[in-house]
């Protein structure tokens, strides 16, 4: 198919992709919350609705222990090889609510520095319905223009951003009606919207929550302060000694199954433009900080981390009330490299952090999801499709980097099904990916529909 014919589709029906789009952002499907079930499965069903208007057949919404995947497919031809496109219809709870410039379920548009053509202001805007529609509004082109060049398999599912616990089983169950030869995903970001660039790595994760005991009760902090271990203080320090001054993490092992990158490697991944200047000045702050030894684009990509996502404990209401708490909380999530365990991982930190508590309190360790890394080999046939199918609607050839963030289900797709992922992902990180004012660029919207359907043609002609 001609790029043409994809960018002429795309003019006549801008205002309706960009109106369907904004329709699904209004529904809060916030997998987090149970108080949003009813907008979860709504938003299931929307989706259906618009596979099947898209032409995609027997879509069909599927049952797993939690939300269901939404599942349907266009077999043309079965000598063709098939893509299975999968993606998240979930997106993540939008607190700090007055921290938003406008609701989060109200998307509008406007324009930012980095988006001077505007850009969707909405939760889930570009993780995941912004970036995940693309791929509906794809298809409809290669169908009403009669290029669709394979099979092609939709599976959305709805708990991503909770750690796709239920979509393991259902992979196993639907084995044998996911026969394909590769997962197309877009919910990674690129490097900018003049630097095209393909994810060839995820970090897995593993995600603790701890609990420091002490006295049985809470005190008065002036009559017993001072004599007892008071959890707050306690849980601070054996935070603060998971990672020594070199921002290393203490963990004895943690570090053991780390695939170092070669001299090379290292020098191809500094070659990706990266402004650390840019980088502090979006963020405010004065000082970048992480693992010494490690340049910030290797501190997020190749290297594991551990840090602490919410503490509480004691008082935290208005005022002052003096009182040594009886307990202390935090979550603590650590995200991995290729070929560290997420299982063992969990299992070294559960050791490690019981060993330094001090005998005045008691530790319960439990664990959340987790997910294991993944890599996606850049020379394979999928990331050479891609490839070229950026170079065509860029005009520029995609660098290859690794992406910081998790899609725990990937690895999935390698060990149930033995397919790779190809993340072809049209985001920005500076698009506040669960931060308040989350949006997508209408730039960044349009160029991965015209992407997508130049992926399937690169995809199938290289066979
Ligand atoms: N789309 C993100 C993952 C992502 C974002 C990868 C940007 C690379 C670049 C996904 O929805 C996500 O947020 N995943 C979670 C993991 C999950 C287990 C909650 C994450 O990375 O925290
Ligand atoms: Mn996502
Ligand atoms: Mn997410």
């Amino acid at each position: 198919m001609e790029r043409s014919q994809i960018t002429n589709y795309i003019s006549a029906n801008k205002d309706r992709f960009l109106n369907e789009l904004l329709d699904l952002l209004k529904i809060p499907s916030i997998s987090a919350d149970p108080k949003y079930a009813g907008d979860v499965n709504k938003t299931a069903e929307a989706v259906k609705q618009r596979l099947i208007e898209a032409g995609v057949d027997n879509v069909e919404i599927s049952k797993t222990k939690g939300y269901p995947v939404v599942y349907g497919e266009k077999l043309i031809d079965p000598d063709k090889p098939t893509i299975i496109v999968y993606g998240h219809y979930d997106v993540q709870p939008p607190d700090p609510l007055e921290l938003w410039d406008s609701p989060p379920f109200e998307p509008v548009i406007k324009k930012t520095a980095l988006h001077p053509d505007g850009a969707i202001f909405a939760r889930g805007a570009c993780d995941d319905k912004g970036q995940m529609y693309m791929h509906v509004k794809a298809f409809e082109i290669m169908m009403k223009t009669n290029t669709l060049p394979c099979n092609v398999k939709f599976m959305i599912e709805g708990e991503e951003e909770v750690g796709s616990a239920n979509l393991g089983p259902w992979i196993v169950e639907n084995k044998a009606r996911l026969k394909g030869d590769i997962i197309l995903i877009s919910d990674t970001s690129m490097i900018a919207n003049d630097t095209p660039s393909i994810d060839t790595g995820l970090r897995g994760l593993s995600y603790m929550e701890v609990e420091i005991i002490g006295p049985n009760r809470d005190l008065h902090s002036g009559v017993y302060g001072g004599a007892v271990a008071n959890p707050v203080n306690v849980l601070c320090k054996m935070i603060a000694s998971c990672h020594d001054e070199n921002v290393h993490i203490t963990i004895p092992g943690f570090y053991d199954d780390v695939v170092e990158l070669t001299k090379a490697e290292r020098e191809e991944m500094a070659k990706a433009p990266f402004n650390l200047n840019d980088f502090k000045k979006d963020l405010d702050v004065e000082m970048e900080q992480g693992e010494k030894g490690y340049t910030t684009i290797e501190r997020t990509g190749i290297r594991p981390t551990l840090d602490v996502n919410g503490i509480w404990g004691g008082y935290t209401g208005e005022g002052a009330k003096t009182v040594l708490p009886s307990k202390a909380f935090a979550k603590i999530s650590m995200r991995l490299v290729p070929n560290q365990s997420s299982e063992k991982i969990s299992q070294l930190f559960h050791k490690y952090f019981e060993s330094i508590a001090p005998k005045s309190v008691k530790v319960k360790v439990s664990y959340h999801h987790g997910g294991e890394p993944v890599v996606v080999p850049p020379g394979s046939k999928a990331f050479k499709a891609a490839s070229m199918a950026m170079e065509e609607s860029y005009g520029k050839k995609p660098i290859p980097t690794r992406g910081g963030g998790s899609i725990p289900i990937v690895a999935l797709f390698k060990k149930e099904l033995g397919l790779d992922s190809i993340l072809l992902g049209f985001g920005l990180d500076t698009d506040a990916l669960h931060s308040p004012n989350e949006h997508y660029g209408l730039f960044n919207y349009y160029k991965g529909i015209e992407t997508i359907p130049l992926f399937y043609k690169h995809y199938v002609n290289s066979k």
